[in-house]
């Protein structure tokens, strides 16, 4: 009987095969495993964005200064469907599992926007998006609205919460963004972010005006309430900030809803 080698160039073959196929087995089953628990997580994780864009939740920390977590501040929002042509609520349809951000990229479900349109860089819109909004008692205490925008490296993704007059900004964060630490990236500074609340939004034609402006104009002047200080030396993201603000808020974001919430009928 041949002797059996167990160096022979087919064993090592059948070996290095089978090593990777019980580790790709392996890597497949936990990937399968934990898709469960990275899905309940991303949610946690959206959440906890809204609750900070709507000053709910101190930057850093789970819990509010009562100590109350993500889930139970959360359970104080409704999450409501809006067509945001008409800037009607769309009560006949789930919004779990929606995904306003994947139905801008189906052309069912989106418009495209020319040039002019288009200050944020989206090229196209989805026509339904999702709202969040906390109510206190009958009347609106804060709607945070899903934005996003092109900076220098890439879209930004955050959430821009209003206060209860629809015209003041209560916060504005980002969770996902491509800009350069310590310049673009410095949309995360928690400093730069407190610069955000009570900033005014609608001009007296009703149109958005943030400004994101190197030197603030005095506080007695129209404009001031308006302004936010610009990041410095970070010119493309300053402004594809303000754009991506300005975008949401106005006509072909979610001005219509505004204006119909603030004459109750949406
Ligand atoms: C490596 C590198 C990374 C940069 N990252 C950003 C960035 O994230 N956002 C941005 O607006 N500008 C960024 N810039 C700077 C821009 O290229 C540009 O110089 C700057 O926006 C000018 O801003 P200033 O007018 O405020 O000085 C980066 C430059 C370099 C060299």
């Amino acid at each position: 009987m041949a002797d059996f080698d167990k160096d022979s160039l087919s064993n090592t073959f059948i070996v290095a095969v089978a090593v990777c196929l019980v580790c790709s087995v392996i890597v497949s089953g936990i990937a399968v495993a934990l898709k469960p628990a990275q899905l309940i997580n991303k949610e946690l994780d959206q959440k906890q964005n809204i609750l900070r864009a709507a000053g709910m939740l101190p930057s850093g920390s789970n819990v509010d200064e009562d100590g109350r977590g993500v889930e139970e501040l959360f359970s104080e929002f409704s999450v409501r469907v809006v067509d945001l042509e008409t800037g009607r609520y769309i009560d006949d349809m789930d919004s779990s599992g929606f995904d306003p951000i994947r139905a801008a990229k189906d052309p069912a479900m989106s418009i495209a926007l020319s040039a002019a349109e288009d200050i944020a860089t989206l090229r196209r819109r989805e026509n339904i998006s999702l709202v969040y909004i906390k109510h206190d008692g009958d009347q609106i205490d804060k709607l945070v609205l899903p934005v996003r925008g092109y900076g220098l490296w890439g879209t930004l993704f955050g959430y821009l919460a209003l206060d209860a007059d629809l015209q003041t900004i209560s916060g504005l964060g980002f969770y996902q963004h491509r800009e350069t630490p310590g310049l673009g990236g410095e949309v995360d500074n928690p400093n730069w972010k407190a610069k955000w609340p009570g900033v005014q939004l609608y001009e007296t034609d009703g149109q958005p005006g943030v400004r994101l402006v190197k030197r603030r104009s005095f506080p007695h002047d129209d404009s001031y309430g308006f302004e936010v200080d610009a990041l410095s030396g970070a010119t493309f993201t300053t402004r594809g900030v303000e754009n991506l603000v300005n975008f949401w808020t106005g006509d072909l974001g979610f001005g219509p809803f505004i204006k119909r919430l603030k004459t109750n009928s949406a």
